[in-house]
């Protein structure tokens, strides 16, 4: 609004809020499930939390907490819809700012629009303690520069040796070829059939990245597999309310439990980066221009 806050890099944030981006290096890790369950377990604690879905490709945050959102972030930043108009409350749960899965058809936004839009944004997070972001799959141009404008990122990782692979190649640019900060990078073990076998996976992974990178990430927390996290979606529900009793809605409650303990990230010392929303609003020209001319 002011000229001050749209010259300054760093957005204003309110002080208490926590921006964490969920991102994976191979898709279907469980980013979704991650954050639909955190995002849930930490409404359970009593904590404001607003669940962004940045996956404005297969976007599919409402199909798994049950919303049924009439607008979505692409009407905000396409259209005419106020963002107040897009977030919708989950009973029991986070506040959702949902995508459309698919769109093709974007009106092009001007690039006074988009500083507002921005603007609007980080003015609108300011009331939630929590604004967490799950973002695409992958290590594409518009995947990394989102993640990196974050201050936190939680890497999902499975299993599989794609999966650790591909995480591996994500943390790699993450933390390479930046003049800008780089974001604290942590790891969730996702699928795994044992605590046990999650801390050895991380091994396996902070193996490389030590080798390569010369880094070690933390382990914010490990998620056992289990097949009712599939009755969870078809039911539309995060597990954490399906099954409060299984091991994977225990394990995002731990996880909840790690990000509710204070962290020298909460509030404004770094708080999130203008240019993740500038990229955001920046998708729909690149689908546009991709689409061609008709
Ligand atoms: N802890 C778990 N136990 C059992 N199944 C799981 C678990 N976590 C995720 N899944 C399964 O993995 C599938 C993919 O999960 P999810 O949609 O959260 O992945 P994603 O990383 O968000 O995928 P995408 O990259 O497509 O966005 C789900 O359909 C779910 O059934
Ligand atoms: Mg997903």
């Amino acid at each position: 609004m002011s000229h001050t806050q749209k010259n300054t890099k760093q957005a204003v944030v309110s002080r208490s809020l926590r921006c964490l981006a969920v991102g994976s290096g191979k898709g279907g890790v469980g980013k979704t499930v991650v954050s639909v369950g955190v995002a849930t377990a930490l409404t359970a604690r009593g904590y404001k939390v607003l669940l962004f879905d940045a996956d404005l490709g297969l976007a599919n945050v409402d199909l798994q907490i049950g919303a049924e959102p009439l607008f979505t972030v692409q009407d905000v930043l396409y259209g005419d819809c106020p963002l107040e108009r897009a977030v919708v409350s989950v009973p029991d749960g986070p506040d959702i700012l949902a995508a459309a899965s698919g769109i093709q058809e974007m009106v092009t936004m001007s690039a006074g629009r988009r500083e507002l839009l921005v603007d609007e944004l980080i003015t609108f997070s300011a009331k939630y303690d929590y604004l967490i972001i799950d973002t695409e799959a992958g290590i594409g141009p518009g995947a990394v520069s989102f993640l990196r404008s974050m201050p936190e990122v939680y890497v999902v990782v499975a299993n599989e040796p794609t999966s650790v692979m591909d995480a591996y190649s994500l943390i790699k640019i993450l933390k390479q070829g930046t003049d800008g900060p780089v974001p604290e990078i942590q790891l969730v073990i996702n699928m795994v059939r044992t605590i046990e076998e999650g801390r050895l996976l991380a091994k396996r992974l902070n193996g490389i990245s030590e080798q390569f990178l010369n880094c070690r990430l933390s382990v914010a927390g490990i998620v056992l597999h289990d097949l009712v996290v599939g009755d969870a979606i078809r039911a539309r529900r995060s597990v954490v309310r399906y099954a409060p009793n299984s091991s994977p809605a225990r394990c995002l409650r731990d996880l909840a439990g790690f990000l509710a303990k204070p962290n020298r990230l909460r509030g404004g010392e770094r708080g999130i980066n203008r240019e993740s929303f500038k990229h955001l609003a920046a998708v729909g020209s690149e689908c546009e221009k991709e689409g061609g001319a008709s």
